[in-house]
């Protein structure tokens, strides 16, 4: 037996990947396209474990999904493949159809049929983890109570709008056909191996470089900032204890404005990297033209998960900041590896090549 975890070379999926096969003694099969935003860096502390096998491919692809759950014996798939920056969606929202609704419900297309094939107590213990996204339920005014699960979906983005389409067709694979499905609504992670594109993990590299900290709009915008490690945490517990059919939020109870945000990241490397001139970086800070149809406010009500299953987060912002700029601050190599797109010339002769799997 062994759990499927798709895009497990992302940012939360390869955290996922190492803390599970920390943590426990069950096998893990990786399926990822490695995208521009997927690398298999990121697994690197378990490329030489057994117990683990990357395997380079869609989620749309049913035919290799199929083998790999029969050949595997998956007893549970945790969904985190995924088209999932907001800036690119809005430029190209394209290939967040393709993956994030495509890719979805052919995944579940191939889950259903495997799932449907198995042994009853297999078929009753099979779980379908979907990990989805504050973003589906649009933005809150200042006065608003936070997201809960029963929060009506409002997605402004093409992103958030293909997320919530995908998170739909599990619903109905569920009260269809009676999938074991769960879904996962978590609020902005952060930590290491995030890709430099989201803000916290742009900021620290171009703080780094000398340049400009772009802040959309006037700052003010809130979103609720989570430890990735603690999103991870929480997806275990789900998988383990969550009802079937049911949603849970997961949420840092943590609401910053986002130029609060970049100013604490400032303080931290001002301790952590000081700038050779003795100045902060909060010089940096830049204010640029705001992003369109900008969600103005997330916050995320996790007392359905707090209450039911007993999780809740360990880290505090500034414990998770630390941790988030020491790793980037080790691991400077893997930054530079990523932003000179050497990474991709390395994926690219490893992989390349009709899309191969690493381990047999
Ligand atoms: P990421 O962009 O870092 O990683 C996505 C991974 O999916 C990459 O490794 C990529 O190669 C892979 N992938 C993309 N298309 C694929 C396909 N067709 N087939 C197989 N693999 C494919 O994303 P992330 O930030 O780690 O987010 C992971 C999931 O969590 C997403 O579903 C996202 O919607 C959700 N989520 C993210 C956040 C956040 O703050 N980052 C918060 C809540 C939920
Ligand atoms: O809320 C969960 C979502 O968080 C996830 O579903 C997404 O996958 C993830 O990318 C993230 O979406 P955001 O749009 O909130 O993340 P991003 O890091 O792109 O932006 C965070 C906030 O910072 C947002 O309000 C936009 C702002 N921002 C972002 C960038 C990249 C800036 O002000 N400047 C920037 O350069």
């Amino acid at each position: 037996m062994a759990i499927l975890v798709t895009g497990g070379a992302g940012f939360i999926g390869s955290n996922f990947v190492l803390d599970w096969l920390a943590e426990r003694e069950e096998e893990v099969v990786t399926l990822d396209l490695l995208t521009y935003a997927g690398n298999p860096e990121n697994l690197a502390p378990v490329a030489e474990n057994p117990r683990h096998l990357l395997v380079v491919g869609d989620i749309a692809d049913e035919m290799l999904v199929g083998r790999l759950l029969r050949e595997h014996q998956i007893r549970a798939v945790i969904h985190f493949a995924a088209e999932s920056h907001v800036d690119r969606s809005i430029v190209g929202p394209e290939a967040f159809i393709q993956t994030n609704v495509v890719g979805t419900f052919r995944l579940l297309r191939a889950v259903l049929s495997y799932w449907q094939e198995l042994p009853l107590e297999k078929r009753q213990a099979f779980r379908f983890v979907q990990v989805s996204t504050d973003e589906v339920y649009g933005t809150l005014g200042p006065e608003d109570p936070p997201f809960r699960e029963s929060t009506p979906y409002a997605p402004n983005s093409p992103y958030a709008a293909s997320k919530a389409a995908a998170d739909h067709l599990v619903r109905a694979f569920h009260r269809t056909y009676g999938l074991p499905t769960l879904t996962t609504n978590c609020s902005n992670n952060y930590g290491p191996r995030q890709f430099p594109e989201k803000l916290i993990p742009l900021c620290l590299t171009r703080a780094l470089s000398g340049e400009t900290l772009p802040i959309y709009g006037d700052g003010q915008q809130i979103r609720d900032w989570l430890y990735v490690g603690d999103h991870c945490a929480a997806i275990r517990r789900i998988l383990d204890a969550g009802r079937v059919g049911e949603v849970y939020n997961i949420g840092g109870c943590n609401e910053q404005t986002n130029l609060a945000v970049v100013q604490q990241l400032c303080a931290v490397l001002d301790l952590l990297r000081p700038r050779a001139d003795g100045r902060s970086y909060r010089e940096q800070i830049a204010f640029v033209a705001d992003r369109p149809g900008h969600d103005r406010r997330y916050a995320i009500d996790a007392t359905k998960i707090r209450e039911e299953l007993g999780w809740q987060p360990r880290e505090t912002f500034l414990s998770g900041l630390k941790k988030t700029v020491a790793w980037y601050l080790e691991n400077e190599e893997w930054l530079h590896r990523v932003q000179s797109g050497a990474y991709r010339e390395w994926v690219e002769r490893q992989y390349g090549e009709g899309r191969i799997e690493k381990k047999e």
